[in-house]
């Protein structure tokens, strides 16, 4: 079944080394013009300057088009992928935007610390951040970029990593050679809302002892063949949910969201504003759940501004149709 060498660093070398001057695949920024709405309506005064971060730049969409809203916008944004931050910084350099943008690769869990010991500035003259925006999750470039091994429908390593330069992070590879039947049952079940999470994972135990599972095709063969025969040709493709599991595994995905959201609340300026998009129920019920726990707290006063998501129109979800599980809500500081 493996057409690649049997060893996952050396498979991702075949792959990059055709690869290495790949284009950045356009992504199509989801609820812009609602979202760039909300994060910048108390910022009205035209003899103030604002500041924003953008901690999931990707394509830029969202960041570029709050520069383009006034001059008085500044942004930092931020991104752990290697090709968005090469892609993003060219693009500053193009459109001379250097002065009013910076770009930072980490982590956004890291992004509260990093303010905290390099950027007072924003706190101490502009008492903190008048917009922050999370648009979660990966890009267009991640599903369309054949060898970074998101997508069920391309042959690639299992990689899955956002940030493919730190090879202290396991690979999707690496979790299913390592991980326990439990384990993997319990990935695909709480992340992927798997209903054949059980029988998915003790294949995968079976299949791993006599040959390694290292591509994308290797594993979607075998989640083909766990689906009973009635649903393997259904609306949804069987490994949909087991590589979206995968794929939040193998970056802390929930966790990081989870720990991110009370300390960049800390970061808003009173009127300023936490805008999240999330594009599916599990991060959306931690959204939703961290907002109402902070909104209860009594030492910090904050309103939640959008009593149920806003979601994209009819129209949107035509031009792009992976907009349409989106769902925006926003908090602001009072
Ligand atoms: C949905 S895309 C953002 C698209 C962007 N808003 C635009 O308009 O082009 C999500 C981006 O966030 C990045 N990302 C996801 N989780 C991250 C994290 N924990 N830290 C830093 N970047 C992250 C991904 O690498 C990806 O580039």
């Amino acid at each position: 079944m493996a057409k690649y060498p049997q060893n996952i660093n050396k498979c991702l070398k075949l792959f990059w080394g055709n690869h290495l001057n790949q284009v950045y695949k356009p992504h199509y920024s989801v609820l812009k013009k609602e979202c760039i709405d909300f994060l910048t309506e108390n910022a009205n005064d035209p003899n103030q300057n604002y500041c924003f971060a953008d901690l999931t730049f990707g394509g830029g969409g969202h960041s570029l088009e709050l520069l383009k809203k006034s001059s008085n916008f500044q942004v930092i944004s931020v991104d752990q992928d290697p090709d968005a931050l090469k892609n993003g910084q060219h693009i500053i350099e193009q459109e001379g935007l250097s002065e009013r943008i910076t770009l930072l690769s980490m982590n956004f869990s890291k992004f509260w610390e990093h303010v905290k010991s390099n950027n007072n500035a924003i706190l101490k003259d502009q008492g903190g951040f008048q917009g922050i925006l999370m648009d979660l999750g990966v890009s267009s470039h991640h599903f369309d970029e054949d060898v970074r091994g998101f997508s069920f429908k391309k042959a690639a390593p299992l990689d899955m990593r956002m940030n493919n330069l730190d090879n202290s992070i396991p690979t999707a590879a690496d979790i299913i050679a390592k991980a326990s039947e439990e384990e993997l049952s319990e990935i695909f079940f709480r992340y992927g809302e798997e209903r054949f999470a059980g029988r998915i994972a003790k294949k995968i135990v079976e299949q791993r002892s006599s040959s390694p599972i290292l591509t994308t095709s290797d594993l979607e063969n075998i989640i083909f063949h766990c689906y009973p025969k009635k649903f393997r040709y259904g609306r949804t493709n069987p490994s949909t949910k087991c590589f979206q599991a995968l794929r939040i595994a193998v970056n802390s995905e929930l966790d990081v969201l989870s720990s991110s959201i009370p300390n960049l609340i800390s970061l808003l300026k009173s009127g300023g504003r936490l805008a999240i998009i999330s594009f599916h129920s599990l991060e959306d019920r931690i959204v939703k759940k961290i907002y109402k726990s902070i909104s209860q707290l009594d030492n910090v006063s904050v309103k939640i501004l959008t009593k149920k998501p806003v979601v994209p129109s009819e129209e949107e979800i035509t031009i792009n149709s992976r907009s349409r599980s989106a769902k925006l809500r926003v908090i602001e500081k009072l």
